[in-house]
């Protein structure tokens, strides 16, 4: 595919394939930065564009819910000097590109344990969400401070709530409720993760989520990741076959 047009050459091509829910675990900013003797920082820097671009580009193909893993519950174990870049960064995007991400009629969501950052960043998630919250395109989740282990467990005490105070029948637990106790309910299903930075392993992102979603790994560091690449991502997706368990007969047969 050329690098020109990509998001018309997507549309032509796969108009009827575009995952409604694609979810990014955007890594390799540190290695990129130090390949070219940089500080990590620099990458997460440069990440912050091809956010940008990965915005626009699911905005262009119809993506229902883009979900970006931006810091887990484990990256707070990193280096001081790296954790504080982070938040400083994190605070820098949520003043600087939520009215945009407003104009374009996008509703951003920060999913994970807020709690655990400032005051002053909490007030401009807060402020961002409630801003946002009418917004009828794209749902772009940043998932932060999250775990997919934490958003089960979160899940599991609000049930359990629930049942001690007499409000749910613990048999009328089922797989429907539990998704809907948890962070990303009522958006449609991941179909596809995609991974850059060389890595094929999850690193606890959306684990209850992502039972039928498509995986894609790329070696390609998340500051270097365009339009291009993400529509390489949506070329390999629509190529697949989805079985969710059944025989390839029966999905060409509609049986589902
Ligand atoms: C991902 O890039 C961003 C965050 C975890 C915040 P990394 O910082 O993990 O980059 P590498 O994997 O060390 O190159
Ligand atoms: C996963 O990347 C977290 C984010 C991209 C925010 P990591 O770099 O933290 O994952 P591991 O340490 O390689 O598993
Ligand atoms: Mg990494």
């Amino acid at each position: 595919m050329a690098k020109k047009d990509v998001v018309e050459q997507v549309l032509s091509h796969y108009s009827g394939s575009i995952p409604q829910h694609v979810g990014i675990i955007m890594d390799g900013n540190g290695r990129w930065a130090q390949q070219k003797g940089m500080p990590r920082v620099y990458g997460h820097k440069k990440g912050v564009d091809s956010v940008r671009e990965a915005v626009r580009f699911a905005r262009k193909v119809g993506v229902k819910s883009l979900t970006l893993f931006a810091f887990s519950s484990e990256n707070w174990k990193r280096p001081e000097d790296e954790v504080s870049g982070l938040m400083e960064l994190f605070m820098l995007v949520l003043t600087r590109e939520v009215n945009t991400l407003h104009k374009n009629n996008v509703k951003l969501k920060i999913v994970g344990d807020i709690s655990a950052f400032s005051d002053k960043i909490q007030q401009k998630v807060a402020s961002a969400h409630e801003l946002t919250d009418s917004n009828t395109g794209l749902t772009l989740n940043v998932a932060a401070n999250y775990g997919g282990r934490w958003d089960i467990v979160n899940a599991a005490k609000s049930i359990a709530n629930d049942v001690q105070s007499g409000k749910l029948d613990p048999n009328s637990i089922d797989e429907a409720l539990l998704g809907d106790r948890m962070s990303l309910a009522e958006q449609p299903e991941l179909d596809l993760l995609i991974r850059t930075g060389g890595e094929s392993r999850v690193s606890n992102f959306l684990l209850w989520q992502l039972a039928y979603a498509e995986l894609h790994f790329t070696p390609i560091y998340w500051p270097d990741f365009d339009q291009l690449s993400f529509a390489q991502a949506i070329e390999a997706f629509a190529g697949t076959e989805r079985r969710f368990g059944l025989t390839g007969e029966q999905v060409q047969r509609n049986e589902f």
